[in-house]
């Protein structure tokens, strides 16, 4: 077993390393203040190549591997989970989708553009009625001969009002369940194809997440995504992906709130001597370590089993599982190391905390990630 980084990967973790402290550091706590989207800041790591990694060169992508962009997440997500919330959706959600199984043409027009980072790209599964439970799908596209007829909501959508691209899963034929549900690449702009009122959050504030509404779009037959009835294969197999980039967001939060705690602890000094060199916070911090190590042990084995081709859902839900907890309990402790300090948005500490939550809900719960691993163990109850 070799947990040694080739050179490639350790330049991609340096490049987003310098970005996130010399290009995210200087205005995130603006942008989660105001809910500013990072516009600028993204079309920069689009130029860097950091929007579509993992594609093909030929499509305008990094060819990276699954671990080198695991490694970016972990470094933008040190310093600002609203921009690698983006930057992960449009990975391993968007481009990951369309590679794997759009056809020729679809990858032409839209993949590329998307790699590139000239365009952002949605992904619409979760509706007011449908979010854990995902075949529950109300939106509906019906067959008209010439299109599909779409019509309603999707809600939580990332990347909601920049995107132009957005990969919409629906029911085709509501008789048949999950087998009757299609994917579908909705462009910004189709006619009645509206994006809603934009949520109001906790963490993740500078990224914009958002009601889409669908009132009778007409859907270009072209636009669906693989065979008839495929759509929810696509969505289960495109987050089980996913996940692996959200176990990364959440492993770099924790490791941020680490190395902050960290700083601080060596700086402040409390009865006679630095808080670090008190038995409380040395073992708060070893704590910390261990199971923010125990957490990149996870993540790093389930992007090496997406790069091996092995199946990554158990992996990749234990994944995140696992680091979407450690960036909990970590981002709490950092806080509490913190003491007043870190109850205040100056010390980046309070920030992280609020953003570690989402990590544990979307791209499937803690509840839902629970449920894939032990189907897996012992098969559906
Ligand atoms: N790959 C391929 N197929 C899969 C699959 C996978 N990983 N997981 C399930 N399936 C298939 C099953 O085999 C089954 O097909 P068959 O009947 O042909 O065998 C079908 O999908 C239905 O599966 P289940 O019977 O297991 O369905 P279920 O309703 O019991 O539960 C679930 C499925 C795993 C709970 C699923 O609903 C799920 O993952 N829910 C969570 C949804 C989620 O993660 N939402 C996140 C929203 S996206 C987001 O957050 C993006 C963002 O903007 C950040």
């Amino acid at each position: 077993m070799n947990f040694d980084l080739t050179e490639e990967q350790i330049a991609v973790r340096d490049a987003a390393r310098d970005f996130a402290q010399n290009v995210l550091k200087p205005g995130v706590i603006e942008r989660d203040r105001d809910q500013r989207f990072p516009h600028e800041e993204v079309k920069q790591l689009g130029e860097l190549g950091f929007m579509g990694m993992m594609v093909d060169p030929k499509y305008g992508g990094g060819g990276m591997d699954t671990l080198s962009y695991a490694l970016a997440m972990e470094e933008i997500s040190k310093v600002d989970a609203s921009t690698s919330v983006c930057m992960s959706v449009n990975n391993s959600l968007v481009c990951w989708g369309l590679e794997k199984f759009a056809n020729e043409e679809q990858k032409l027009k839209y993949l590329v553009p998307l790699a590139t980072g000239e365009k952002i790209g949605a992904f619409c599964l979760s509706e007011p009625e449908a979010g854990s439970d995902a075949t529950s799908q109300r939106t509906t596209a019906i067959d008209m001969g010439d299109h599909y007829l779409m019509n309603g909501t999707k809600n939580w959508i990332t990347n909601g009002s920049t995107a132009s691209v957005y990969l919409v899963i629906a029911q085709t034929n509501v008789e048949a369940g999950h087998k009757g549900i299609n994917a579908f690449i909705i462009e910004k702009g189709m006619e009645g194809f509206i994006v809603g009122g934009k949520e109001d959050k906790l963490g993740i504030r500078g990224s914009d997440t958002h009601t889409l509404l669908f009132n009778d779009v007409k859907v270009p037959k072209e636009n669906r995504i693989g065979e008839d009835g495929f759509g929810f294969t696509f969505a289960m197999k495109t987050l089980s992906g996913g996940r692996i980039g959200i176990a990364s967001q959440a492993l770099g939060i924790a490791s941020g709130a680490l190395e902050l705690a960290l700083a601080y602890s060596k700086e402040r000094k409390a009865f006679g001597k630095e808080i670090c060199k008190h038995q409380a916070i040395a073992f708060k911090l070893a704590d910390m370590a261990t199971e923010i190590d125990a957490a990149r042990l996870l993540v790093w084995r389930a992007a090496d089993d997406k790069d091996q081709g092995r199946n990554y859902d158990q992996s990749g839900a234990m994944a995140k599982l696992f680091a979407s907890k450690v960036a909990m309990d970590t981002t709490v402790e950092a806080v509490q190391i913190h003491g007043g300090y870190g109850f205040v948005k100056e010390y980046h500490v309070e920030r992280l905390m609020r953003d570690a939550k989402i990590t544990q809900i979307y791209e499937g719960t803690s509840e839902i990630q629970k449920i894939v691993i032990s189907r897996n163990l012992i098969g559906k109850i």
